[in-house]
Parts: C-alpha cells; structure tokens; sequence
C-alpha cells in the first residue's frame, strides 16, 4: 500500500450489464492518468470501486454483502478508499454515505467520465458524493480505451440511459435519459479496438434501435451498422440490446446486406401477453414480435434468437402466463434471460395492486426454464455431425488443450486446439450439444 506516484492500485469489483463492465473499463482508462494500475486482489489495493447494479433486489444484496467484506478489511487496517458507482450509488446517494461511515465515495454513472477528479478528492480525505447527471448535448462519453483489452471481443457503448418508462424498470432512474454518442467518435473507438486486435464488436446501449434519432443530423442505427462494417478488421458485429418496438425495416435489411452482422440478435420480449406488455409499457403486442421474428426470419434464415423474460409480473395471470409459455416455442428462443418480477423502488409497476405470491412466480419461473432448457438442448443437439465456423476466443475454461469460441449463431463450441487460433476462424465438426455449449473437433 504505497502512495508513490505510479504505484496506486485499484481494484474494482462489477456487477450488472455490460455497460458497467464497459464502464469499469472506461474509469481503468482513466484511472491509469491518474497513477492507478490494477491490483491483484481487493487487500492489495489502495483504492476498491464497487460498479453496482440494481436492475433486481439480489443483485443489490450481492454488493451489500461485498462491500461488508471490504469495509471490514478496512476497519482491520488496511489503508483503502472505497467507492460505490454505477446504479445502486445513483438511486441511493447520499442514504449509503450516510449508512456507511467508512465509506469514502459514491457516484452514479455519470461520474465516470470524471473519475480521476473524484479520486484526487478522495485521496485529500473528502468524502465524494456525486449523482448529478450531465448535460446531455455535451455529454462526454470516455474515449480511451480499456489498457486491458486483449480479447477477440469488445464492447462499444452508443449511447448513454434510456428514454422509455417501462414500468417495471428502474434503468432511467439510474442512468437518466438517453443520449446518442456521435458516430466519429463511435467508429473511431471501433477502429482503436481493431488496432488492438478486437475482431468482433458488440454496440451496447438500453436501446440502441433509437439510437441518433433525438439528434439532428446524426444517422440512424441502421446507418451505424454499415458504417462499422466498413471498418477494415471488423469481422462481426453484435448489439445489444434492441427494443422491439423500435426495431424497423431498415435494420431488417441491414441482415440482408450485412455479412458481419452475426445471425444472433437478443431481443428481449419480457411477456407473451399483449395484456401484461401494455401494463409493462412496452408499447408491442404478442403478434407485433412475432410478425418482427418473422421479417428477420426471412432476412437471415439461420438467425438465432435469445430473450430477456420477467414472470409474475404484478396482475399476471394463469392465462398470461400461457402466452409466455406458446411464445418461448414458437418464437424458437434458444436462450433466456429469465427472473421473478422484483419490485424496484419509485417504479411505476410498484404501484400496481395485484402484486402475486412469489410461490406462484416461482413455479411459473421453474416451468419457463425448464422448457427453455430443452429448446436449447434440442438447439445445440441439433448441430451434432455438422460443420460450424467457430471464431475462437481463447482457453476452455475447463480443460486444458481445448479452445473455446462462438459460431454467429452465438452457439458455444468448445475443441481440441491449440491457443495459436484464437483470433481465427475455423472449421469444427460438432460431436455434441449440450444445453448451452458443444463439444466439437477440427476438421
Ligand atoms: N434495455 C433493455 C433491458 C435492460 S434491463 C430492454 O429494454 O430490453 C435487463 C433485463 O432485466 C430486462 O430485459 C428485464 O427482463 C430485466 N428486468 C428489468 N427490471 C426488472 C425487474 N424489476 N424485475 C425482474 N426483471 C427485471
Ligand atoms: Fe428499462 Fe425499458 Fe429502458 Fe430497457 S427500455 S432499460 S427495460 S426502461
Ligand atoms: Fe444493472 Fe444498471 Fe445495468 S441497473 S443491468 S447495471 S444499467
């Protein structure tokens, strides 16, 4: 625990979506400025950032427990400051300050472009409270990259919060309203990941089918993806997430025209009932997503599609329930992102009287998944004997000699191989589905 210049570390522990892994990797870049290299464990650090989430209650009682273990080392001498960001700091401010004395920080994610002057107070012994959010016209989106970044794959964030109000979300508490970052700066942080080695990249943000249209002169996301495509080096391309709703013809035909587009979308429904989508605000119909699965079905016919789904959502009924059950089959989802609706402070939904038992919400939960697992079961089984293009990303995480990459369908495969071919794509031969990964060999 050195305090020379250059010898700083910082730990940081991320929980939640890809925009706070984003995030820790945007405050690591800024940090760096600042004299801070990572620390291999949290009791060798100096300083300790918990990026939060607070999308379900367990992901708050994750980091509760967390920091617990932190400030005890503290309390047993070790000179640290601690830091809570991301959503939890936003939506609690100064309640966790004020909760926790031997806290030293908490700021929203709004405070991670300025990180550096965050810590520099910190260090001088003030204790840093920072949830204001930024003036969205000149909101300045962090363009240095992760020093870390190795990998195949990586992130790039389009846009910052989110516009919508589903009413079950707490999303634009947290993170305010949306705003597009300006495409330069977007393909130029594509072609600093290239320069890397990145070869696959994934456009993050709450909704970045929305993405340019509050700002005048900027181009739709449609437009966006021709224009990473036309990176040379790019040789996939994801986003997440898409709302339904917003999802128009012209990123349909992005899947006709776009071969690096990759034949996977996450396309979270939430619900099967047109019933419970309007008390959601979600502003789609059952029969509105699944004509959209059709279009995109027929643009690209080997696409694969995962979803994100709330049961027992406040009001749901047996009936309602049904629909989810007929929409995971005949949308063909091969994966899911599925909760227990939990109650969030100061959303809409709270309000809503019907609130169910949460042994009902958890058999329906247990049913959904149960169902999910054979449809990705069969998914993967499916691809037994036949030849795939994996883009190998790195070790197995289990057994040595074997690699591990992703077909476009975003199946995971896993084969004998040595770590020369990560970063190429190559053929494999699947010898066995299992529910979310396979097993294959060279060919
Ligand atoms: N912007 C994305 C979702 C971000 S939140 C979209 O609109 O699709 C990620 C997922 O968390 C949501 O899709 C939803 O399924 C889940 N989620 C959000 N709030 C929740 C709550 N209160 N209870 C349970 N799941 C929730
Ligand atoms: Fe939350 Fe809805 Fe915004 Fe997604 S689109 S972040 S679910 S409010
Ligand atoms: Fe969680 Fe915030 Fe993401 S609530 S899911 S970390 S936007």
């Amino acid at each position: 625990m050195s305090s020379q210049p250059g010898s700083k570390k910082v730990f940081f522990h991320t929980f939640g979506c890809q925009m706070n892994e984003y995030d820790t990797g945007k405050m690591r870049a800024r940090l760096r400025a600042e004299g801070y290299t990572d620390a291999s464990s949290p009791d060798d650090a100096d300083l300790i950032l918990l990026n939060t989430c607070s999308i379900r209650e367990k992901a708050v009682q994750k980091m509760d427990s967390a920091l617990g273990e932190y400030r005890r080392a503290k309390r047993d001498g070790q000179k640290v400051i601690i830091g809570v960001a991301g959503c939890v700091a936003q939506q609690e401010g100064n309640a966790l300050l004020k909760r926790y004395p031997d806290l030293d920080m908490v700021f929203g994610p709004d405070g991670v472009p300025h990180i550096g002057s965050l810590v520099r107070k910190a260090s001088e012994g003030q204790r840093v409270l920072d949830t204001d959010f930024l003036d969205l016209e000149t909101y300045p989106f962090v363009q240095e990259i992760d020093p870390t970044t190795h990998g195949v794959g990586a992130f790039v964030t389009i846009q910052k919060g989110c516009d919508n109000k589903c009413t079950f979300c707490i999303v634009p508490t947290t993170r305010g309203a949306e705003a597009s970052r300006p495409s330069e700066q977007i393909i130029q942080e594509v072609r600093d990941l290239v320069a890397t080695g990145v070869q696959e990249i994934t456009l993050i943000g709450q909704n970045v089918n929305s993405y340019g249209l509050k700002n005048t002169g900027e181009i739709t996301f449609a437009q966006l993806l021709y224009k990473v495509a036309e990176v040379p080096g790019v040789e996939r391309i994801r986003y997440t997430t898409s709302h339904p709703r917003d999802m128009g013809p012209d990123v349909v035909q992005a899947y006709r025209d776009l071969p690096q587009l990759t034949s996977h979308l996450h396309l979270p429904v939430q619900s099967g009932s047109s019933r419970v989508l309007r008390r959601m605000k979600r502003f789609y119909t059952r029969e509105r997503f699944l004509s959209l699965v059709d279009d995109l079905r027929s643009a690209r016919d080997d696409l694969t599609l995962t979803t994100d789904i709330i049961v027992g959502f406040p009001g749901e009924t047996d009936e309602d329930f049904e629909q989810t059950m007929t929409l995971l089959d005949e949308a063909g989802f091969v994966g899911s992102f599925s909760f227990k609706y939990s109650p969030r402070p100061g959303t809409p939904a709270l309000r809503l009287k019907d609130h169910l038992d949460d042994k009902v919400s958890g058999a329906r939960l247990t049913r959904y998944q149960t169902r999910q697992r054979e449809l990705s079961l069969a998914w993967t089984r499916g691809h037994e004997g036949k030849v795939v293009d994996v883009l190998v990303e790195g070790p197995s995480r289990h057994d040595e000699g074997v690699v591990a990459g992703r077909t476009g369908t975003n199946l995971m495969v896993n084969f004998p191989g040595s770590l020369e071919l990560v970063g190429q794509t190559v053929p494999v031969r699947v010898t066995r589905g299992f529910t979310h990964t396979a097993r294959g060999e060279r060919v």
